[in-house]
């Protein structure tokens, strides 16, 4: 028997400490983009209580910065240099319910990823601390030693610190100068467009925070507050809730809520559109999904079901508290999580049910009312961007009759055939399929109406060139005479003995 290595046996130790230079280069990489950082950062001012939070950026100087600053409970200078420390938080210690953060390294590696310098200036208890990375110090020096800055009125942003609370300084702008290193007015033309697009994102992440009569936070930008934005247009009267769905689970409650947004012409074009955001409505229908009421993902189904025009108005608000991270994968950039399996089947239920019947019960009408039949009374018509529906003047029962009409009715039956095309109740069909899918169904045809109808569009078809042989195979394809289809095949039988005779 080989003897079994004692604990020690066998091992020799050497110093693998990372070099910092390189390591903290690779802090910058996590995949964050100017608002998911911006994000970050604020969630700390959350976390700290804060409920002024100001966004300053200085775009047109020669050396651009970003500040962040809050009213929150600020730090003591131990507490600073802690907080400077990458992984300052064992990401599996339990959080505090309102704690936003995770990894403890949003706010060295979300700073870091968007400049060069970060300094963080703080004030509790009336004493100002101030601490300092710059990544071009440290890769001279190849070590962690953090500056302590005493002289910290120089430093900028130090006008935005309260009498308490934190001011985040980004300096060294290298990633959001858009390569425009000597060109001042195409940095800052540039830097103010960045700034601009995480606008939306922030209004839209902190909107819980952000609405109601007394918000949580009051965010700014330049001065500007910023106001939210409900990607569920709760406020909207013509939204449809359904009721919360509570999932209880061992480590919390998720709560699920669905949502069907009202028509675009039900809202105003600027609602629409700030809802839709900038990749639109057809890609932000989804799942919404709240970490501690801070949005974590916008939209998306998470591989449950497939972004179709038909789903377009579904959002599913999703709630879940900060005690599931381990299970809902929460990345470092919390910009995105993965379903735990007990999660995902019940979500695939609700979505199913929310959102799939109706697709399938439009798909087979859908395709068969346009694309197979030959004389639909239905013509799917296609301008521009848009999709009409239009009854069929050249169908044979409207044609036959319009024949027997004296000349001056039919250019008044023409019209009532255009009316009830442009009449279509589209926003009620939309919001009917979307909710109540399978319920929707053609009114019954009468008997006389369909012997009618069965006639005339027998005698087009064979006048066409249609046999009589294929005649039932033929207008079988018609979703209104297949749905009566006993009656049809004698009605056809009937016919075809009529034409023999
Ligand atoms: N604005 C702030 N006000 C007060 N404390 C802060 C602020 N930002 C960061 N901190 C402190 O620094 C710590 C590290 O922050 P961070 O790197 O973002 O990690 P995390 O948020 O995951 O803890 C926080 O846990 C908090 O104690
Ligand atoms: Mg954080």
């Amino acid at each position: 028997m080989k003897p079994v290595p004692g604990p020690k046996t066998n091992i020799r130790e050497v110093d693998a400490t990372p070099y910092a230079a390189s390591l903290i280069e690779g802090h910058r990489d996590f995949g964050y983009s100017l608002e998911t950082a911006l994000a970050d950062i604020i969630d700390n001012s959350i976390t700290a209580d804060a409920n002024v939070v100001q966004l300053v950026a200085n775009t047109s100087l020669d050396m651009p910065w970003i500040a962040l600053a809050d009213n929150g409970i600020g730090m003591f200078e131990a507490e600073l240099i802690e907080a400077m420390r990458l992984g300052s938080k064992n990401p599996t210690a339990t959080r505090a319910s309102k704690d936003l953060g995770r990894f403890g390294l949003g706010l060295k590696s979300a700073s870091l990823s968007q400049c060069r310098k970060l300094t963080v200036l703080t004030r509790r208890g009336g004493k100002v601390a101030c601490a300092r990375w710059d990544l071009d110090r440290v890769a001279r020096r190849n070590d962690w030693s953090l500056e302590l800055i005493d002289d910290w009125e120089t430093v900028n942003g130090f006008d935005l610190l309260p009498e308490s609370g934190t001011v985040v300084v980004w300096e060294k702008l290298d990633r959001l100068s858009g390569g425009y290193t000597h060109d001042r007015a195409k940095r800052a033309a540039h830097l103010n467009a960045e700034v601009a697009g995480a606008e939306h994102h922030l209004r839209l992440v902190f909107h819980r925070f952000l609405e109601g009569p007394t918000p949580r936070i009051k965010l700014s930008l330049n001065g500007r507050t910023l106001k939210p934005i409900d990607p569920m247009a709760s406020n909207h009267p013509a939204t449809q809730k359904d009721p919360d769905d509570p999932l209880r689970l061992k480590n919390g409650i998720i709560h699920v809520r669905c949502h069907t947004l009202p028509h675009h012409k039900r809202m105003s074009r600027e609602a629409w559109e700030e809802i839709g955001g900038p990749e639109g409505h057809l890609k932000s229908q989804g799942l919404y999904v709240y970490r501690e009421n801070r949005l974590i993902i916008a939209g998306g189904w998470l591989g449950l079901a497939r972004q179709s025009e038909l789903t377009k108005l579904c959002r599913i608000a999703v709630d879940i508290p900060n005690t599931m991270d381990a299970e809902w994968k929460i990345d470092v950039k919390k910009a995105s999580a993965q379903l735990p399996p007990v999660v995902r089947e019940r979500l695939k239920k609700v979505v199913e049910r929310f959102a799939g019947t109706s697709k399938r019960t439009y798909r087979s009408r859908g395709r068969k009312l346009v694309d197979e039949s030959r004389f639909p009374l239905w013509n799917r018509v296609q301008r521009d961007e848009q999709i009409i529906f239009r009854p069929n003047h050249e169908h044979p029962v409207f044609r036959e009759f319009a024949e027997k009409l004296p000349e001056h009715l039919r250019e008044g039956f023409d019209r009532c055939l255009r009316l009830i095309g442009s009449g279509l109740p589209i926003e009620t069909l939309h919001a009917e399929f979307v909710g109540n899918g399978e319920a929707v169904t053609p009114d019954v045809t009468e008997e006389n109406d369909l012997k009618e109808l069965v006639f005339s569009l027998a005698t087009t078809l064979m006048e066409n060139g249609v046999d009589a042989d294929a005649l039932p195979e033929t207008m079988q394809s018609y979703p209104m005479l297949n749905s009566n289809w006993s009656s049809v095949s004698q009605l056809i039988e009937e016919y075809l003995r009529t034409k023999v005779q």
